[in-house]
């Protein structure tokens, strides 16, 4: 279904959160790819909601050998942004950077994937009368896949990567992303952020998620071209509903739960008050959900 562009981006605290689930369940994995850096990883949820929004999240552990087997350490369920939701299948694209997720990517059809969600608040729509503009970095694309097959092939996506292999998750959005890589091996030699200057001549809603430091640089940007843009931020997660305040997050508004209030906010929120410091969350400061 295409999104209406009709309302404004709101702010946090005008919009209902989403209440956890009730409980886990099992959903079955019909395939484990690998996808030049990443992984992904699709399984068939048929117990969950079937239309959960872009820019959501999912807390997902493995049904079997999760931590707490013989020279494992226990952990707790890791949270990830569905990159697709077709027909009650989930896909979920991932980069392994510790024992969560090359638990996950070790995982194969006929498996069993743990999963909570959908959890949190995603995308909102468009401005009225400004197209929109997808930003990924590195595997900040995964929440913007399913962004893109809700507005449509004609949205434009810039992404940038490290390295051919990180740009292969370029290949799975609809259309021609222009793509940047830190090294050249494929696209432009650039940053994202310089292919999001060259687009910013048309009015446009700005969707990114991406490391930290990116994100800082299209925040920056967006305001300074008067630009309305929302970043998915990332931050460490136990629970993913509300519960923990793990995942605490500084804003113009306070300290707000990013599993509850986001992963997705207004960069307005997160804009700097003049001359001063962005207050420093107790977890750290924010990062880039994806
Ligand atoms: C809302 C949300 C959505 C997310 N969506 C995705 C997604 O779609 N795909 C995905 O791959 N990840 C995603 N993440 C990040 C993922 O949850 C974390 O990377 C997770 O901690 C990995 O678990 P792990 O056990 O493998 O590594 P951990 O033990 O948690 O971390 C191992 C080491 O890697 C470092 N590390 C953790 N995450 C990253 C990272 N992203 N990049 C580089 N270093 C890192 C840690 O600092 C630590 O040193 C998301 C996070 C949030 C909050
Ligand atoms: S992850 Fe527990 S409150 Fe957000």
């Amino acid at each position: 279904m295409a999104a209406s562009y009709g309302r404004p981006i709101a702010l946090r605290s005008t919009e209902p959160r989403t209440l956890a689930p009730p409980a886990r369940r099992t959903a079955h994995v019909t395939a484990v790819e690998r996808l030049g850096a990443y992984h992904l990883i699709r399984a068939l949820d048929s117990a969950g909601p079937a239309d959960p929004q872009p820019g959501q999240f999912y807390m997902l552990s493995t049904a079997e050998r999760w931590g707490g087997g013989e020279d494992e350490r226990p952990y707790l369920p890791r949270a990830f942004s569905h990159a697709r939701a077709r027909e009650g299948e989930l896909s979920f694209l991932l980069e392994t950077v510790g024992p969560g997720t090359r638990r996950l990517a070790e995982l194969r059809p006929g498996d069993g994937l743990e999963l909570l969600g959908p959890l949190g608040v995603g995308w909102r729509p468009p401005v009225d009368g400004t197209r929109p503009l997808l930003v990924g970095g590195g595997i900040g694309t995964a929440p913007l896949l399913c962004w893109q097959d809700e507005l449509g092939p004609d949205a434009a996506v810039v992404l940038g990567f490290r390295s051919a292999a990180h740009a292969q998750a370029a290949t799975l959005f609809a259309g021609e992303p222009a793509v940047a890589t830190d090294d050249g091996s494929a696209g432009r030699q650039a940053l994202v952020t310089d292919l999001l200057r060259e687009q910013l001549d048309e009015p446009a809603t700005v969707f990114a998620c991406g490391p930290p430091a990116m994100l800082e640089a299209v925040r920056a940007i967006c305001a300074e071209a008067g630009v309305p843009a929302q970043l998915a931020l990332e931050s460490g997660m136990a629970c993913g509903f509300g519960a923990c305040f793990g995942c605490v997050v500084p804003t113009r508004e306070g300290y707000v739960r990013l599993c509850v209030d986001g992963p997705v906010l207004a960069a307005e929120l997160l804009a700097m008050p003049s001359g001063g410091s962005r207050p420093r969350s107790p977890a750290g400061d924010w990062q880039v959900a994806g």
